[in-house]
């Protein structure tokens, strides 16, 4: 298995960061610029391997998708005009791309075979599938068809009342998808509110959706209009780099237009309760998704108490919070993030174990973690269990370990940030 060194002595990070595209808002731009007819442009792209998976399915679907980089040209015969694929669609290790992709194609007029790597094919579908089926969609697999390989036949799909039992955009966003399609209606009712990308950009590509408190409201059957798409960088990205400026003495990074939308910013807001000094200026972009410059700098942190409705804020920045309150004084209570145990790994398990292993005091909870600090921490082989975000926590904790961490398997990392070794060694003056 391949393994990466990383080892620092005495570090410190300081300067500009553009972190690459938003994973989230590139998937969606992709969707949506081939569900519309006509010609859709994205800048900003993120060519991280599961978004590329995304396209990759759309080309198979008949749309023509040409990329250079992070610009992305769509030229759509639209949802209407697409083809049976031949081949299965593959959706790699991405849980948006699969989740989405059901209820896209439950409601066009293909029939397709949904399939994944080891990892994805793990992970629940029933979440989606189960409104979906009351939608009048037929989607059917092994057992009771909650893992891929899943098979999907097109259909006319009815409208729904759905009242969200977890709080997850990829369930949202599915049933959003599928009643794009459908006769009448949908209304979906959410408790505690998740990322609202596909809201934001069903309205960018000209869709009448209604949003109130906690419902969505989306009338069927309506016509895309094709668009550009400018994609902030991604905050979730950005959180590894926070962290690190956060923690490693002395350090300062400005993160360069890194999407601000609130209902992602929750790293930011605990950052500050910890302590941080976090800076934001240059905010623009109200009408599609916000975003902004954030200066993070070093500070003396103090463990905090995370759960409630900042959970969905910020779920996949709890394995770096993880590491940051290794190095905060008192304890940091992490609580109602049961959610992680169906990321690409268990992420309570993962994160927990190497923590563990370097040295820090950490204790595993059902639905989080309590961590108590400040831990000097020590170099161990870690392990990324194929996912990217433990990968680049990993990384990241050999910035304030006495000894090398090494990394079994990151070659993950590349999954939402290619580029992200680069633009580590480039920030602690090594490149
Ligand atoms: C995502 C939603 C979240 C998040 C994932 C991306 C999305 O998952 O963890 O990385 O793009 O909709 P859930 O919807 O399962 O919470």
């Amino acid at each position: 298995m391949e393994t990466k060194t990383v080892k620092f002595t005495n570090p410190t990070l300081r300067g500009e960061l553009k972190v690459p595209g938003d994973k989230s808002i590139s998937h969606r731009a992709v969707m949506l610029g081939s569900i519309a007819a006509g010609k859709t442009t994205i800048s900003g792209f993120l060519p991280g391997e599961d978004c590329l998976c995304t396209i990759d399915i759309f080309r198979k679907l008949g749309v023509t998708i040409e990329r250079e980089g992070d610009q992305v040209s769509i030229d759509s015969p639209g949802i209407d005009g697409w083809k049976t694929p031949d081949v299965p669609l593959y959706a790699g290790n991405s849980g948006t791309t699969a989740r989405l992709m059901l209820g896209i194609l439950a409601g066009s007029k293909v029939q397709s075979t949904l399939t994944g790597d080891a990892y994805l094919s793990k992970r629940p579908m029933k979440r989606v599938i189960a409104p979906l089926e009351k939608m009048g969609a037929s989607i059917t697999g092994e057992g009771d068809a909650n893992y891929l390989p899943l098979t999907i036949i097109g259909q006319q799909l009815n409208s729904i009342q759905y009242e969200m039992p977890i709080a997850s955009a990829q369930v949202k966003s599915g049933i959003l998808f599928g009643a794009l399609q459908a006769e009448g209606e949908t209304s979906v009712i959410e408790k505690t509110g998740s990322r609202d990308h596909t809201e934001r950009m069903l309205r960018q590509f000209g869709a009448e959706i209604e949003t109130n408190d906690n419902e969505i409201c989306l009338k069927g059957q309506q016509a895309l209009k094709s668009c550009d798409v400018i994609v902030p960088g991604d905050i979730s990205s950005a959180a590894f780099f926070m962290a690190a400026a956060a923690i490693v003495p002395e350090s300062e990074i400005s993160f360069i237009n890194v999407g601000l939308n609130p209902s992602r910013t929750g790293m930011i807001d605990v950052m500050r309760e910890m302590g941080v000094t976090v800076e934001i200026v240059d905010q623009k972009g109200e009408n599609g998704e916000p975003y902004g410059t954030v200066t993070v700098k070093s500070a003396k942190l103090h463990g905090t108490e995370i759960g409630g409705d900042m959970i969905p804020r910020l779920i996949d920045e709890l394995p770096i919070i993880a590491l940051m309150a290794t190095q905060a004084t008192g304890k940091t209570i992490i609580k109602d993030a049961e959610e992680l145990r169906v990321k690409e790994t268990d992420r309570i398990a993962a994160v927990t174990s190497e923590l563990k292993k370097l040295g820090a005091t950490v204790e595993e909870t059902e639905d989080g973690m309590i961590i108590t600090g400040p831990s000097k921490l020590s170099g161990a082989t870690l392990q990324s269990y194929g996912d990217h975000r433990i990968g680049m926590m990993s990384a990241i904790a050999a910035l304030v370990s006495d000894g090398p961490v090494q990394i079994e398997d990151p070659s993950c990392i590349a999954v939402s940030y290619p580029n992200f070794f680069d633009d580590l060694y480039r920030l602690t003056g090594r490149s």
